[in-house]
C-alpha cells in the first residue's frame, strides 16, 4: 500500500503530506521515503518466505532509520563493509541477525564483525579464508561460502556476477568451491553452515533463478549443509509500462523452488535490496533553468543530477518525472531532465514528458528512486547531499539531515 495519492487540486501527497509542503519545510532537493510503503515491501517479502530468512541487503540505502525499521520488521541485514555494518549496530539489528558479505574484507571487517557476533560471515575467498583461520571465530558465527555458481544473469554487465568470470565467490565450474568447501569444513577453528550465491541485481528473468537454485540446493545437500541464500538481484519497475512481479511473488516462488530441490523452510534466505526499498521513495526536484533550441530539444535544468541518482549516467537506466504540483496537467512536452553538474553526461531522464508550459521554480519530481541513489550519491563539484525525509501518517521526520557547508569542508586540513 503506497500512501501516494493525488488530492482534489492535482497535488500528491505521500503519508498525507504534500509534496510542495514538504519541500517548503526541508528544501529541495529533497528525497521523501513513504515508511508504510517500506514496512509493507518488507512484510510481503516475508510472507512469501514462509519460515525462510530474508535479508534486507543494506547497500540499496543503508542509513540508521533503515537498520531501525528493518529490526522492527524482524529482517536480517547484509552489510557489505565496516559501515553497513555500523549502520546496522547504531539501528539496533541483533547481531545474530548481521549477515557480512564483501569480496576484499580487511582485518578490521573482519575482527569487528567476529567481536560484534555477527550471525554470519560469507567468505568469498581462499585469501579470506587464511585471514579468518588466523582470527578465528566464535561458535556464535556461522560461515557461508559464496559460491560463483556460472550462471548468466540476464541483466546490466556491470551487475551481474553469477557468471565464471567474476571477481566474487568460489567458482563451481573449476573445483574451487568443493575444495573451500572441504578446507572450511576440516578447519577447528571456522564453523560453516551454509552456501551463499547472487547472480545480479535488477534482474527480470525466472530461468537465471531456477538454474542458479537448482545448482545450489544440490550443492547444498550433498554437501551436507544446512542453509542456502540465493542472493537477492529482483527487478523491479522503473517505468510506466513495465510489469514485474512483486517481491512478495518473487520470494514466494523461490521459497516453492527451494522446497522443491529438498531444502527446508528453515535452511533458505533470499537478500533482496531494490525490490524492498526503491519504490518506497521519490526524488524532488526544483527547475532552475529552461533552455530551449528549437528543433533540437529543450532542457530542464533541476538542483541535483548525478551526485544525487548515479544510475542514469552509469547504467542507462531509465526513470519517470512528473510534476507532482500538478499531475492533472497534460505532461506533453518531451524534454531532457537534467542536473546541475559540469559534464553533458548529466542526465536523469533523457526523455522526459512533462507540462509544455513548465516554469521555472515548479517542482519536478522522479520516483523509485529509494534504492542505490543516495548511496550511491557523492559530493561531485561539491554539491551538499539533499536531506532524506520518512513520511507517515501526516508526520515527516529527518533521517538524515541536508549536507552543509561546513560538512563539506569537515575532513580538510588548515594548510
Ligand atoms: N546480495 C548481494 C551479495 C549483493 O551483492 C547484492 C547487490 C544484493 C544482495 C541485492 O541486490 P538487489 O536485490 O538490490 O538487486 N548499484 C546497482 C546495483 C548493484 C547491486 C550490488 N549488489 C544499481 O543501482 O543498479
Amino acid at each position: 500500500p503506497c500512501t501516494a495519492q493525488v488530492d482534489t487540486t492535482g497535488e500528491l501527497t505521500i503519508g498525507g503530506l504534500s509534496v510542495s509542503a514538504l519541500v517548503e519545510l526541508y528544501g529541495s532537493p529533497l528525497f521523501i521515503y513513504d515508511e508504510e510503503h517500506l514496512r509493507a515491501q518488507m512484510r510481503a517479502s516475508a510472507q512469501g518466505f514462509g519460515q525462510g530468512r530474508v535479508i534486507y541487503a543494506s547497500k540499496a540505502f543503508p542509513a540508521v532509520a533503515m537498520a531501525r525499521i528493518v529490526a522492527q520488521e524482524g529482517l536480517f541485514w547484509d552489510a557489505a563493509s565496516l559501515g553497513e555494518l555500523h549502520a546496522a549496530l547504531r539501528g539496533g539489528i541483533e547481531p545474530a541477525k548481521i549477515v557480512l558479505h564483501g569480496n576484499n574484507k580487511s582485518m578490521e571487517e573482519l575482527s569487528a564483525a567476529i567481536e560484534a557476533q555477527v550471525g554470519r560471515l560469507v567468505v568469498d575467498s581462499f585469501d579470506e579464508i587464511d585471514r579468518l583461520e588466523q582470527l578465528g571465530t566464535s561458535r556464535a558465527t556461522r560461515v557461508w561460502l559464496r559460491v560463483t555458481p556460472g550462471v548468466e544473469a540476464h541483466t546490466h554487465a556491470y551487475v551481474r556476477t553469477g557468471q565464471q568470470d567474476s571477481k566474487f565467490g568460489f567458482n563451481l565450474a573449476n573445483g574451487d568451491a568443493h575444495r573451500a568447501i572441504a578446507r572450511v569444513m576440516a578447519s577447528p577453528r571456522l564453523s560453516l553452515t551454509g552456501l551463499h550465491c547472487h547472480i545480479g541485481s535488477q534482474v527480470f528473468a525466472l530461468d537465471s533463478f531456477r538454474d542458479a537454485v537448482a545448482i545450489m540446493a544440490e550443492l547444498t545437500l550433498e554437501s551436507g549443509l544446512d542453509e542456502l541464500c540465493v542472493g537477492g538481484g529482483f527487478g523491479v519497475a522503473y517505468l510506466r509500462d513495465e510489469h514485474v512481479p512483486s517481491v512478495g511473488a518473487w520470494t514466494g516462488w523461490l521459497r516453492e523452488a527451494l522446497c522443491a530441490h529438498g531444502l527446508q523452510e528453515e535452511q533458505i534466505f533470499v537478500e533482496p535490496g531494490r525490490a524492498i526499498v526503491a519504490a518506497s521513495a521519490v526524488t524532488v526536484y526544483t527547475v532552475g533553468v529552461i533552455k530551449r533550441i528549437p528543433e533540437v530539444r529543450t532542457y530542464v535544468a533541476v538542483d541535483g543530477g548525478m551526485s544525487d541518482n548515479p544510475r542514469p549516467v552509469l547504467y542507462g537506466s531509465g526513470y519517470e518525472a512528473f510534476v507532482p504540483t500538478r499531475l492533472f496537467a497534460p505532461h506533453d512536452a518531451t524534454v531532457a531532465l537534467v542536473g546541475k553538474h559540469c559534464e553533458s553526461g548529466d542526465v536523469l531522464v533523457r526523455e522526459a514528458r512533462l507540462p509544455s508550459d513548465l516554469s521555472v521554480g515548479e517542482l519536478v519530481m522522479t520516483p523509485v528512486t529509494g534504492a542505490y541513489g543516495y548511496s550511491m550519491g557523492s559530493n561531485y563539484n561539491r554539491l551538499p547531499r539533499p536531506a532524506v525525509i520518512l513520511v507517515r501518517d501526516g508526520r515527516a521526520r529527518i533521517i538524515v539531515r541536508r549536507e552543509t557547508l561546513d560538512d563539506l569542508f569537515r575532513l580538510e586540513a588548515d594548510v
